[in-house]
């Protein structure tokens, strides 16, 4: 049984998304100590500081689904060599209020990916940059930039490279391990 919740965010509002796919492949190979439970963007509101006082239900959902959670992965494209903006959104909201970020403590995973062939790697190095000051520990190894995504996955988006599949098994089982310490 799955001892440990994990939200993983796919980056991206694409219906296609790679993001996605490899979100929902690495939730099927995740060990049975591990539920990923896959979020995107779609429906999150645009931050505004305004709405702080009275937050909308959409981030108060998002802020509660982070706290009950046991760590948070996140699957992110490279949008002009950074993270897309509404993952960033997502991010802000999830950050505040001040000193009440929803991912503080929670071990954080990171893979970005890419049909190109740099596999996204500045925006995983972004996500780097702005996590350690509202969240927990970050996962150092393995390194995870995947590139060439762009033929991994068959028209029902199931993952069918398998150089792909031994790389992402590897991932999980290393956070599986990650977790499982930080939540000791
Ligand atoms: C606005 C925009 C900027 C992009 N910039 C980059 C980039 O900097 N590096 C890169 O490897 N791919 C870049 N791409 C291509 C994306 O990697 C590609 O569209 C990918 O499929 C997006 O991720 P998704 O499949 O999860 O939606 C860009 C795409 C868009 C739409």
């Amino acid at each position: 049984m799955a001892t440990h919740t994990i939200v993983t965010i796919a980056g991206s509002l694409r219906k296609e998304s790679f993001s996605l796919k490899i979100a929902n492949a690495l939730a099927k190979l995740a060990p049975a100590s591990l539920k990923l439970e896959v979020v995107t963007p779609h429906g999150i509101s645009n931050f505004s500081q305004d709405e702080e006082a009275a937050p909308p239900a959409d981030w108060l959902a998002l802020r509660e689904k982070l706290q009950k959670s046991h760590g948070v992965l996140f699957v992110t494209p490279e949008y002009n060599r950074s993270i897309p903006g509404v993952l960033k959104n997502v991010i802000d909201v999830a950050s505040r209020p001040y000193g009440k970020s929803s991912f503080m403590g929670k071990p954080v995973g990171i893979i970005s990916n890419s049909p190109g062939p740099l596999g996204g790697v500045n925006a995983a190095k972004h996500l780097q940059n702005i996590l350690p000051g509202i969240a927990g520990p970050i996962m150092g190894q393995p390194e995870t930039y995947l590139n060439g995504v762009g033929d991994a996955f068959d028209d029902k988006g199931h993952l069918i490279k398998e150089s792909l599949q031994k790389v992402l098994q590897q991932y999980i089982d290393a956070f599986a391990a990650f977790v499982e310490k930080q939540n000791r």
